[in-house]
């Protein structure tokens, strides 16, 4: 069969059944992107003579005589194609995962194309952007040849507030730049896993016989091979955040679809078929699967064996964590001498990540026979560490590293992988790797904590608070990854952004037969935050009160203590900086002006606004930790050796900008060394916005400590302080030294091989807050229960906005991310653990019709903690989102929604009942 891939001719026979994206990468053509195999996403999107595919779906023996055309055959990173140099432009990209297929179907497409974009591009899907960037991208792309904006060779003015593009923006728009399998290794085994069919059981036994006999396995894991030391997937600082609760592979399933063996073989389809050929007999133990019901007494008990040891406070009712503290007396006294009172109690659902590049990774020896782990991850540090112990290895032995990574959202933060493929290559010798489908993405991963919150607000006449008593139960599903952290933190500054004279909160989060839940954008704060704003937002339509205004009357002014259940304020949380003010200004003014966007014609359409407001600390408590080297060679090259991860979220960009304006030099001067165990320092890793606020400041203290180096070592030889850092050296008087002279010069204190190094450390010992006020106008048909987006605004405190584009990208993904949940998002389960959505033709992720432009307006705030005044801006424009349309849908309709997702029948039964 003969085809031509980029205009080269290929003569290959496909295997029976193989489809044309699987046939392109076997060729090596790696900018074809796998994201669901199912056809859905687009990520996989090719050229056959000029039309374009999904080649997931398009089977490979129809590709004989005809012409593929990938990203990399529109354009290369010296010579972009227009539409390529558009997402340049235009930011067009976060991750980058969903890229390429989003490029080649774009570019289809012309300037009569625009007004009907949202059908045209319906076949690809990113989780990242919110969309509003890859409108304007195809809009500048199929304008006459964009002009280039690139600002990646400008100089080291103003660097900082500047829009500079991401390093690697050229190589993601041309599918040039590797994710995690984008890579040929050679001899590499596969790996799959056989799920368990059942929610609840011990394993009897298993029979591995005829899945031995499979031609090309090579190894086949049960738990009666693996290591005995149960550890938990998710991922801290402190690895005793999480309970132990978890073995690389237990003779106890507890959901459908846990791990019960694992296959290495040849091929992944020899691994597959092995798989289905392991006999397993379960001894079916009894399941629960409602989290109110697991915490009651006599319910059937998951880990009934974990202690507090453990760090499982309660097996004996199923509860990992609880939390039962106030102040300021008898919040039910306080309530019954309110002079209003209002309650209620608010639910949220279960919510896939759903980042377009599955969970995987590969592993194997290197020339040393160390492990080496390239893998899709948030925190590779921690990644080794875990490996480290729960392997017995000693972790200089391991080597853990990402390539880009293509999205997360806090999914990564897991060890998923990593502990079957490091078994594999440790027992097999070869190198070995598990790549998730989409199905196992959408089974086998975490989800969103659903939450159930009571909320109940006492005010005065004014509406002034005078008590909040909150109670929440989450459900962790079968292992408790996250699950303590999230729970804390859904309940902190939830609360604490209020001024109250007495608060109460009671928490639970406790384990069922449901599929785990893990770490997700926002943490937990979300869920609180839908029940406590909604309540506000009745006591605004109790008393009558303009909902701004109320939050006027009771969140915390600058200064005030931030108190959630103690009347003494957390030490290590400050106000760098305040917003909150500006926001709720600049939120309320832009609702007030309007957009000019009318409600659909008819008597059905109801018309409302609504208004919610989120607070966040600018990194996790505990301590965040992140040590970074930056040296400079002769050539006056810049290395940076940092740990934290590129995963979409920017920080590659932000690390360029701080090294090059603190080093007084142009960004392509800077070259980083990220997210690998070997070539940098240690860090936690990429939780919330700890790549700017904790990593970013170490970097700025390594690179200050180098420019002292640098001044110090030159006025040393020219006997003068007055000194000047410059792009080729530093300048003393009449003379300039150049940094080969100057590391000639160097003492071994601050020479390493040929380059003078200097490092940087940020501990996250001291952190500050963040604000988001998001407003909605919205129409909702009380016929259907449709509910249109008419007016969507954000208004953000990030401090220093450090670079605009990609800070408003992060707001602007953030809503988006959160409008589908609110309105349409929800991993169903058939109440016996079954996931009924299991790809994503069955659990929608929101497309570029489905998302509103969102106006975004920054606080004009500098933080005195942040690098030069910046705050986070990743987690937060998520959380106030979901409440702000539930009360614009109460505003419009009367009726209060209680329940996430406010799907079209949910507000339509709303409306009936
Ligand atoms: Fe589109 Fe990440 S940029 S999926």
């Amino acid at each position: 069969m003969r085809f031509t891939v980029n205009g080269e001719c290929h003569d290959v026979t496909p295997r029976p059944g193989q489809c044309l994206r699987t046939l392109l990468r076997d060729s090596a053509h790696f900018e074809v992107k796998k994201g669901c195999d199912a056809g859905d996403c687009g990520a996989c999107s090719v050229l056959v003579d000029g039309t374009p595919v999904h080649s997931c779906i398009y089977p490979a023996q129809r590709i004989d005589g005809h012409a593929v055309t990938t990203v990399s055959g529109l354009g290369t990173p010296d010579d972009l194609h227009p539409m390529q140099e558009a997402f340049v432009d235009n930011f067009g990209f976060q991750c980058g995962f969903c890229t390429a297929g989003m490029i080649v179907t774009a570019s289809t497409l012309d300037a009569d194309d625009l007004g009907d974009l949202p059908r045209k591009m319906k076949g690809n899907i990113c989780r990242c952007t919110g969309y509003r960037s890859i409108r304007a991208s195809i809009a500048a792309g199929t304008a006459s040849p964009a002009a280039s904006a690139s600002a990646t060779g400008d100089s080291a003015d103003s660097l900082v507030g500047r829009s500079l593009h991401p390093p690697a923006a050229r190589r993601v728009v041309t599918g040039t730049e590797p994710y995690t399998f984008d890579v040929t290794v050679p001899d590499m085994t596969f790996l799959r896993v056989l799920g368990s069919p059942v929610p609840h059981a011990r394993i009897a036994s298993i029979d591995t016989s005829a899945a031995e006999r499979v031609d090309g396995v090579v190894l086949i894991l049960t738990h009666e091979d693996v290591p005995i030391r149960r550890f938990s997937t998710a991922r801290h600082e402190h690895r005793e955040d999480d309970p132990d609760d978890t073995l690389i592979l237990d003779p106890v399933v507890r959901f459908i679809g846990q791990r019960v063996a694992a296959v290495v073989a040849e091929t992944a389809a020899a691994a597959e078929q092995a798989c289905r050929l392991i006999e397993v007999t379960y001894d079916e133990l009894p399941a629960v699967f409602d989290p109110e019901e697991a915490r009651t007494p006599g319910a059937p008990l998951i880990h009934p064996d974990r202690t507090p040891l453990d760090r499982v406070n309660h097996a004996d009712r199923n509860i990992i964590a609880d939390f039962h503290h106030g102040f300021g007396g008898d919040v039910d006294a306080a309530l019954s001498e309110s002079a209003v009172t209002v309650g209620g109690t608010w639910s949220t659902a279960r919510v896939a990540h759903a980042q377009l590049e599955t969970h995987g990774s590969i592993g194997w020896l290197d020339d040393d026979g160390r492990l080496v782990i390239r893998t899709s991850t948030q925190v590779p540090f921690l990644v080794r560490d875990e490996l480290a112990y729960i392997l017995d290895l000693d972790a200089d032995r391991i080597r853990v590293f990402t390539a880009r990574v293509g999205g997360g959202f806090g999914g990564k933060q897991e060890l998923l992988t990593e502990d079957l493929v490091a078994l594999a290559v440790l027992r097999t010798g070869r190198a070995c790797g598990y790549e998730m489908s989409r199905t196992d993405e959408m089974t086998r991963t975490t989800y969103r904590h659903p939450f159930r919150v009571g909320v109940d607000l006492g005010s005065d006449h004014d509406g002034r608070l005078t008590a909040i008593k909150v109670d929440v139960l989450s459900d962790t599903g079968a292992y408790g990854n996250h699950s303590v952290g999230v729970m804390f933190h859904a309940c902190a500054e939830s609360i604490s952004v209020y001024n109250c004279p007495v608060k109460r909160v009671d928490a639970e989060v406790v384990y069922t037969n449901n599929p785990p839940s893990g770490a997700f954008r926002g943490y937990g704060l979300g869920q609180v935050i839908f029940a406590v704003e909604s309540a506000l937002d009745e006591l605004a339509v109790t008393l009558d009160i303009d909902p701004f205004e109320l939050r006027r009357r009771n969140a915390v002014a600058d200064g005030d203590p931030l108190l959630i259940t103690h009347p003494e304020p957390e030490p290590d949380l400050v106000y760098g900086s305040y917003g909150l003010d500006q926001c709720l200004d600049l939120a309320q003014a832009a609702l007030v002006r309007g957009n000019g966007v009318q409600a659909p014609h008819g008597p059905q359409w109801r018309v409302g606004e609504g208004m919610a407001l989120a607070a966040i600390a600018t990194m996790a408590p505990r301590g965040h930790i992140s040590r970074v080297q930056v040296g400079v060679d002769a050539d006056g090259i810049y290395h940076v050796g940092i740990g934290t991860t590129e995963f979409g979220n920017g920080t590659t960009t932000v690390h360029t900008q701080i090294a090059a304006a603190d080093l007084l030099t142009s960004p392509d001067r800077i070259r980083l060394s990220h997210s690998d165990t070997d070539a940098a320092d240690y860090d936690t890793g990429a939780f919330a916005s700890a790549g700017t606020t904790v990593a970013g400041k170490a970097l700025h203290a390594a690179c200050l400590a180098l420019r002292d180096t640098l001044t110090g070592i030159a006025a040393g030889i020219a006997g003068t302080d007055e000194v000047t850092l410059g792009p080729d050296g530093v300048r003393t008087g009449v003379r300039n030294l150049s940094f080969g002279e100057l590391i000639a010069a160097a003492d071994d204190t601050s020479r390493v091989g040929d380059r003078i190094v200097a490092t940087g450390e940020e501990n996250g010992d001291l952190r500050s807050i963040a604000f988001n006020v998001q407003a909605f106008r919205v129409a909702v048909d009380v016929e259907t229960g449709s509910v249109e987006i008419l007016q969507s605004v954000q208004a953000a405190d990030a401090g220093t906005v450090m670079n605009p584009q990609q800070c408003l990208g992060q707001v602007e993904g953030g809503v988006a991310q959160a409008i589908g949940s609110s309105l349409y998002e929800e991993v169903m389960l058939d109440g016996q653990g079954v996931v009924l959505t299991p790809v994503f033709r069955t659990y929608r992720v929101p497309q570029m019709a489905d998302i509103p432009t969102t106006e975004v307006y920054f606080a004009d705030t500098s933080d005195a903690l942040g690098p030069f005044g910046a705050k986070s801006m990743s987690e937060s424009p998520y959380n106030p989102v979901a409440p702000a349309l539930a009360n614009a849908i109460r505003r419009a309709v009367g009726v209060r929604p209680h329940e996430l997702p406010m799907s079209r029948d949910r507000v339509w039964r709303l409306l009936s009942s």
